[in-house]
């Protein structure tokens, strides 16, 4: 089933709009591959302030996400009931936090592949409050180890790496196969026109013309090139061909 739908819940649902309005993105929902929803997490405030955030129970630094807020505006899109529905035919939930797993390429095209509907929930503050996260929340998700002020550049991170995968995105499907990382491994370096620029030149085999050998150096370059650039991804590499 491929994805069809992402629902954000969010303070900020305008900055996740723009942010995914232009490019491929843009194209896919001009188009219909995919349908972006947006709901504002103040409406579901229930004081007259529209408070969504309280202090920490116990006491320490900063404020939460209420779990009323959040639940009232997850319900507005699916419910407890539906949560417990077996197989992939109902919204999945992910909770952007630096407490997640991190995303990879690889998640990604689960994600694109598996679920029709993706429930983004971008924290701020804080924080949420954990009983959300028990009740609703199927999935945390990081984008990297680092903290971010909220959960929407990392939802528009998750989003744009999930909707470049759903076929007819990207014209051209070789360009998918052809990822960096797609099998693990960094891409070959690329040149276009000018054959010359500042003293160098575009390697003689990628003139040749010859495919096979072409082919062999991008394999070569695309080893050695993640051998140096990125250890922890060789080390990957390298276990999942003996394993
Ligand atoms: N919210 C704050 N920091 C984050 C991170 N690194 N990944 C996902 N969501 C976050």
């Amino acid at each position: 089933m491929a994805l069809k739908k992402i629902t954000y819940l969010s303070l900020f649902p305008d900055s996740i709009d723009s942010g995914l309005s232009h490019s491929l993105v843009g194209k896919a929902r001009e188009s219909g591959k995919i349908e972006l929803s947006f709901v504002q997490l103040r409406e579901f405030a229930k004081d007259k302030h529209k408070s969504v955030d309280d202090i920490v129970y116990g006491g320490g630094a900063g404020m939460l996400l209420k779990s009323e807020v959040l639940f009232d505006a997850w319900s507005s899109v699916t419910s407890l009931e539906e949560k417990v529905k077996p197989g992939f035919d109902r919204p999945y939930t992910i909770l952007l936090s630096p407490q997640g797993k991190c995303l990879t390429q690889e998640r990604a095209k689960d994600l694109a592949q598996s679920y029709s509907h993706l429930i983004l929930v971008c924290g701020h503050y804080e924080g949420v409050d954990e009983r959300f996260i028990e009740a609703c929340v199927d999935e945390e998700m990081s984008i990297g180890d680092y903290v971010l002020t909220g959960g929407e550049f990392a939802a528009m991170v998750v989003s744009d790496v999930v909707i470049r995968l759903i076929p007819g995105v990207v014209g051209n499907e070789d360009s998918i196969r052809s990822d960096s990382l797609e099998d693990g491994l960094l891409k070959a370096p690329q040149y276009t026109r000018p054959r010359e620029f500042l003293g160098r030149s575009v390697p003689e085999v990628l003139l040749s013309g010859n495919h096979a050998k072409i082919e062999k150096w991008r394999k070569e370059e695309s080893l050695s090139r993640t051998q140096t650039k990125r250890p922890d991804l060789w080390e990957k590499y390298q276990k999942g061909k003996r394993s």
